[in-house]
């Protein structure tokens, strides 16, 4: 009995990966985990240059979830590659690089400089609501979200995976849209934009006012959109959104996630990838799965 599981290419000893934006760029976790039992890493979106992210409060609790507005602060790829990329290349671990840009330009050049040894494949990330800039106006347009997809497939060797966003009406239309422009997978979803009020000062919590929800409280939204998504497209789907144990991948699989990303969960519980990693496996051989991929898309209705 396994779990190994082939994605993008990628032979990885479980299906379970490390959500963007949650585990850093893995080593920040290293002392509290074994980053060679974790199935793949997506790092912190990648730009071109270093982003500075959002002024004010970036985080806040909300029922069952938290709301965000980060703003993909980060080093910019040259710092990645010096700093990270050669410390994380010691480890049993599949490095997905998830990339940003302002526009479709930067996507691809950030594709291109991070096409390098070391890194299995790239994850775009056209979804994410806390950026004026790009992010969210890409993944919210089929015909941006094509053009996006074709400019990194340009600029890189390695497979794709586009990020959808869920604040879109029909999400199976971009879908269907990145897949037509050579996307190698899908991944989804990326969080819901919300908001958070305090009553004492009649402010919004978050200095950005808005921001994206995850966690438990989004698990019925993805759930149905890795569902919708894996029905209409031929590539394979990577389901998230609220995972927090062994069961809850069992269920993104069987409405065809072939893999899985896990975010909020690690930023409660360090080791929650391989507190949930070794659920899905207990799971697995109670339940008699030789073959995780019989698990995928075996949705009975
Ligand atoms: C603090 C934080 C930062 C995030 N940063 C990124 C990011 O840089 N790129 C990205 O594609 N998604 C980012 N996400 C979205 C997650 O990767 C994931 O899609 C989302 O949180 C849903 O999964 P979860 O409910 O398991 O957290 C971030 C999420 C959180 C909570």
């Amino acid at each position: 009995m396994s779990i190994r599981v082939n994605f993008l290419g990628i032979d990885m000893k479980s299906p379970i990966i490390a959500a963007s934006g949650t585990f850093g760029f893995g080593i920040e976790c290293k002392d509290y985990l074994d980053l060679n039992k974790v199935g793949a890493i997506s790092c912190k979106g990648l730009a071109i240059t270093p982003w500075s992210g959002n002024d004010g409060v970036r985080i806040a609790e909300t029922p069952s979830g938290i709301l965000n507005s980060i703003g993909l602060e980060n080093p910019g790829v040259d710092v990645f590659k010096e700093k990270y990329l050669p410390e994380l290349k010691r480890y049993n671990l599949p490095i997905i690089c998830n990339i940003v840009g302002k526009d479709i330009e930067e996507y691809g050049k950030v594709a291109r400089a991070l096409s390098v040894e070391g890194v299995h494949a790239l994850e775009v990330n056209i979804s994410c609501p806390n950026v004026k800039n790009g992010g969210i106006s890409f993944g919210t347009d089929p015909k941006m979200a094509a053009e996006v997809t074709r400019e990194v497939k340009r600029n890189t060797h390695l497979p794709v995976m586009m990020k959808l966003s869920p604040n879109v009406t029909d999400i199976v239309t971009i879908a269907k849209a990145v897949e037509d422009s050579g996307a190698d997978a899908i991944s989804l979803i990326n969080t819901l934009l919300g908001m958070a009020i305090d009553i004492h000062t009649r402010k919004p919590i978050l200095g950005n006012i808005t921001g994206g929800l995850s966690g438990p409280a989004i698990k019925p939204i993805a759930l149905r959109m890795v569902w919708q998504v894996s029905q209409a497209v031929h590539i394979p789907v990577c389901g998230m959104g609220g995972i927090m144990t062994g069961e809850d991948v069992v269920e993104f699989m069987l409405v065809g996630a072939k893999t899985v990303q896990v975010g909020t969960a690690s930023l409660i519980t360090p080791t929650a990838i391989t507190n949930i990693t070794e659920e899905f496996n207990c799971w697995c051989q109670e339940n008699r799965v030789d073959d995780i991929t019989q698990l995928v898309g075996a949705l009975q209705i």
